[in-house]
């Protein structure tokens, strides 16, 4: 009875486009503008473009609609989803419970750099040496660390508030918008001059820089982006009314995810050739690297700012999904309130925070297994936790759960390649790119 009546109080998602700006919203973030770019351009371009695409379509979508499934058929956030099905399985859940704990951790650190870079491009205050600025700000003791705070709590802000109060209305505002500044911004790009060599490197493949490390690469970065592998989806589902279509809706998300990831590439790198910089510059490409495009062009404060404002609202889109799954699994869990709930995460993430802020500064020289805490962080929840965590999701929904087919589609072709999938091509793929990621093979 307690059950039945929790359940009824569930939230839903008030229409279909809430749930596609929510899902969206959670999957574009600091992973397509700030990460995307810089592995793409380490791993050979349109290459790794490619190898990217076909993943997502082919192996990324299925843990995807199986994360769907599992939220939508529970109706639970992601530890008791995990027990509904059995309760031996509570341990997969809290997995992926501390894995939105893991998280967090840098990425609030990288949105709060967000943050210190809007100022500075508000009050124009970037220094003409942008590498040297990056350095020196990210050693700082208190300034990251306190953007970094600000920026939990920004998003803190939104489930607080409720999922249609907060979490909702926060992505139907501030997902359009976004796009409609990417669309901006990568249309500058276009005008640049040279910027045809830009464009060269993200199409026109190179097959000689295809090797197996792209391939891996590529995969990482599709589960990454598409927010597979802790439940964020799970919970988000959870919110779904009975009658949403989740094929169509994970297609649209996949779609949408793509095309806003090569609208970033686009919007980078014609400007990073015109100035004839480096595409592979890694973590410091859209922190160094753009700033000197932006010093270079007319109006490159306005520029700036805009960039730095987009790149915080992708982060603050996900960062609200990830604190999310926490929050709604320890509050049906522990039967607290919504915003206790939200209180104790933002709690707990602050504290793992702090060692993660000063990674740069204060506490560069204290290495965990020859990592700053920071990368340590980074390290064991996307080369660790995401891929096991997305493995076990397989097997429990491919081997126990067996999603019945009206649940999923009435197509039954469909059917039969999304089980075959998933049962025998996704698992040993994830399996052999954690152990890549674990540097084995
Ligand atoms: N997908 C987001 C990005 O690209 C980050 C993110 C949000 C995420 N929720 C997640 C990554 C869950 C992995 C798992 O920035």
């Amino acid at each position: 009875m307690a059950i039945e009546r929790s359940a009824a109080k569930r939230p839903n998602w008030s229409s279909g486009f809430a749930f596609i700006m929510a899902t969206l919203g959670c999957a574009v973030g600091l992973g397509n503008i700030w990460r995307f770019p810089y592995v793409m351009g380490r791993n050979g371009g349109a290459v790794f473009l490619l190898m990217y695409i076909l993943l997502t379509v082919f192996i990324c979508s299925i843990p995807l609609l199986c994360e769907l499934l599992l939220g939508k058929q529970m109706r639970r956030g992601v530890i008791r989803s995990y027990e509904k099905i059995n309760q031996k399985f509570s341990i997969f859940g809290w997995l992926c419970f501390i894995t939105s704990i893991f998280i967090p951790c840098f990425y609030f650190v990288v949105g709060g750099w967000t943050i210190n870079y809007i100022f500075i491009y508000l009050f124009n205050q970037m220094p003409t040496d942008q590498a040297a600025y990056f350095a020196e700000f990210a050693a700082r003791p208190c300034l990251p660390l306190l953007f970094g705070i600000a920026f939990l709590i920004l998003c803190a802000a939104f489930p607080f508030r409720g999922v249609n109060k907060g979490i909702e209305k926060a992505n139907n505002i501030i997902m359009p918008i976004f796009i409609v500044m990417l669309i901006l911004l990568a249309a500058v790009g276009l005008f640049l001059p040279n910027s045809i060599e830009g464009l060269k490197f993200m199409f026109a493949p190179d097959f000689s820089k295809f090797n197996f490390t792209t391939i891996l690469t590529a995969l990482g970065q599709a589960l990454f982006t598409l927010s597979v592998g802790m439940g964020c989806l799970v919970t988000y589902g959870s919110y779904l009314k009975k009658d949403n279509d989740i094929i169509k809706s994970s297609g649209l998300l996949i779609l949408g995810n793509t095309i806003i990831a090569v609208l970033a590439g686009i919007m980078i790198f014609p400007a990073v050739f015109s100035f004839n910089l480096e595409p592979s510059a890694g973590a410091g490409l859209v922190f160094i690297t753009l700033p000197k495009v932006f010093s270079a062009i007319p109006f490159g404060n306005v520029f700036g700012l805009m960039f730095f404002i987009l790149l915080f609202f992708a982060a603050l889109t996900s960062g609200i999904s990830l604190l999310e799954v926490s929050i709604a699994a320890i509050l049906e869990k522990f039967k607290i309130s919504r915003k206790m709930a939200t209180v104790i995460m933002s709690s707990i993430i602050l504290v793992f925070m702090i060692p993660a802020a000063l990674s740069f500064g204060p506490l560069s020289g204290y290495k965990i297994f020859n990592m700053t805490f920071f990368d340590a962080m980074d390290f064991t929840a996307s080369n660790i936790l995401l891929p096991l965590n997305t493995i076990i999701l397989c097997f429990v929904v491919g081997w126990v759960l067996k999603p019945k087919m009206e649940l999923l589609t009435n197509n039954e072709k469909f059917y039969n390649v999304f089980n075959f999938l998933l049962k025998f091509i996704v698992p040993p793929v994830l399996i052999l790119l954690m152990l890549f990621g674990l540097g084995i093979v």
